[in-house]
């Protein structure tokens, strides 16, 4: 048994470990770091790091007097903490992971694992390293319109899936995306990596298989014509974003300073499996959803709508013309809580599996693939459009995590 062995998984220390408080750090406190809030019984907010006033304000607020509030995280590692949970910037989140790590303490990263393939192999190969946990927050994972799509495919409904294809209309996509950091690429490489690395991870997730080969088209349509501009390094989303106004896209004000991500994107891929993919991906439509269309041998499903409401079509007993009432027609109940229901499930999977370790629905090797599709992607669109191959993870450390991060045994 090596020490990695000893350090992670010990049984006797897991046992023990249920029984007392998961101590958890945050890094970051902006928007995002309400997921925090879902934190089940058991678990404790022990920490926040943020640079800024206003951050630190926040978690304050939201978590309590008692918690302690630093500006680096560094500090915030000194403390004896268990879990660690990476809410900052995407350019970040690497070397916060790669800290975490080194700290000892179970890590959740939000998606985007990292803004470059070198920083996803770079944190994973230091979970391996250093045998702490490793939770990437790919929460789409646990929306029921996915969740339900991945059954019917396992059910055999469609057949074998040979394409998918996901056309992602970001109606919000003004004020989520080009009126602070996101606009600017040495923050997030592009939003077809940013916002993408969600569908790109279902995509693989439903056809089962990871992009090796892409090809990719983008432009920037709309918000870099809009010339009021200014920095808001105080101010965070919910200051701005009104869902009922800002129409049409290009009168939005108060954009960031730099805009250099493109506003609308598409890419084809051919993943490792044979499996066809299309991704397409719009900041300026008028309505904000996901709709996929998974194609297989012996039919196609389809989403309208994803969250509260939305259905899913089923089409697989014969030919004919549009049938909106399909073979089967599967309504989707949302549970309660954000994102239909996938922010608590998503953090409740991340304090078991720090806490156990164990199977996770959520995959940092998959995480990983989805930015590498996403940045293999960016580099074609801002080329000319030629393929790009995505190179693998190297085989070694692919299989530390297929055994569930632990190390061969030796005996
Ligand atoms: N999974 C999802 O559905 C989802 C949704 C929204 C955001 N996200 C991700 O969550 C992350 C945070 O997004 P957000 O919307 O909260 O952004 P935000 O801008 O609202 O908050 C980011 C916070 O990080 C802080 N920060 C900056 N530098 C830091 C540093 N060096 N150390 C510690 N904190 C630092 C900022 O001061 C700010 O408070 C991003 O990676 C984003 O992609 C995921």
């Amino acid at each position: 048994m090596t020490a990695h062995d000893v350090g992670a998984h010990d049984a006797a220390a897991q046992g023990a470990a249920a029984l007392t408080t998961l101590r958890v750090g945050l890094i970051g406190a902006g928007e995002r770091v309400e997921l925090a809030l879902h934190l089940p019984a058991g678990a404790r907010v022990v920490a926040v790091a943020d640079p800024s006033p206003r951050g630190r304000a926040h978690a304050r607020d939201l978590f309590g007097a008692d918690v302690t509030v630093e500006t680096d995280h560094r500090r915030l590692l000194e403390l004896d903490l268990d879990a660690v949970m990476v809410f900052s910037p995407d350019h970040l989140h690497a070397g916060h992971a790669v800290d975490a790590l080194r700290a000892g303490a179970s890590v959740f990263v939000e998606k985007p694992l990292a803004t470059t393939t070198a920083d996803c192999d770079r944190v994973l190969a230091t979970a391996r390293e250093t045998g702490s946990r490793l939770y990437v927050g790919h929460n789409l994972r646990h929306a029921p319109v996915v969740r339900t799509m991945r059954r019917l495919i396992a059910d055999g409904e469609i057949g074998e899936v040979k394409a998918v294809w996901c056309r992602h209309f970001v109606g919000h996509g003004g004020d989520y995306y080009f009126t602070d950091w996101h606009a600017d690429r040495r923050n997030t490489t592009s939003l077809l990596l940013q916002k993408g690395a969600h569908d790109l991870d279902v995509i693989h997730w439903l056809a089962g298989g990871y992009t090796r080969h892409v090809t990719a088209l983008g432009a920037e349509m709309v918000y870099r014509h809009v010339t009021d501009r200014r920095e808001r390094p105080e101010e965070r989303m919910g200051d701005w974003f009104d869902a009922d106004t800002h129409w049409p896209p290009g009168s939005l004000t108060g954009l960031n300073p730099t805009i250099d991500v493109e506003d609308v994107s598409m890419l084809t891929a051919r993943l490792d499996n044979g499996v066809l993919a299309s991704y397409e991906q719009c900041h300026f439509t008028p309505d904000y959803w996901r709709n996929y269309t998974v194609i297989g041998d012996r039919g196609r499903l389809e989403n309208f709508g994803d969250l509260d409401g939305a259905v899913i079509r089923v089409w697989n007993s014969r030919r004919s013309g549009y049938r909106e009432d399909a073979d089967r027609v599967v309504e989707i109940e949302a549970e309660d809580g954000t994102h239909g229901g996938a922010d608590p499930a998503l953090v409740a999977e991340f304090v078991r599996f720090a806490r156990q370790g164990g199977a996770t629905e959520t995959s940092a090797v998959a995480a990983r693939e989805a930015v590498a599709a996403g940045t293999a992607a960016t580099e074609s669109l801002r080329g000319d459009g030629t393929p790009v191959d995505v190179e693998p993870l190297p085989a070694d450390l692919a299989a530390y995590f297929d055994r569930g991060q632990r190390e061969l045994e030796v005996r």
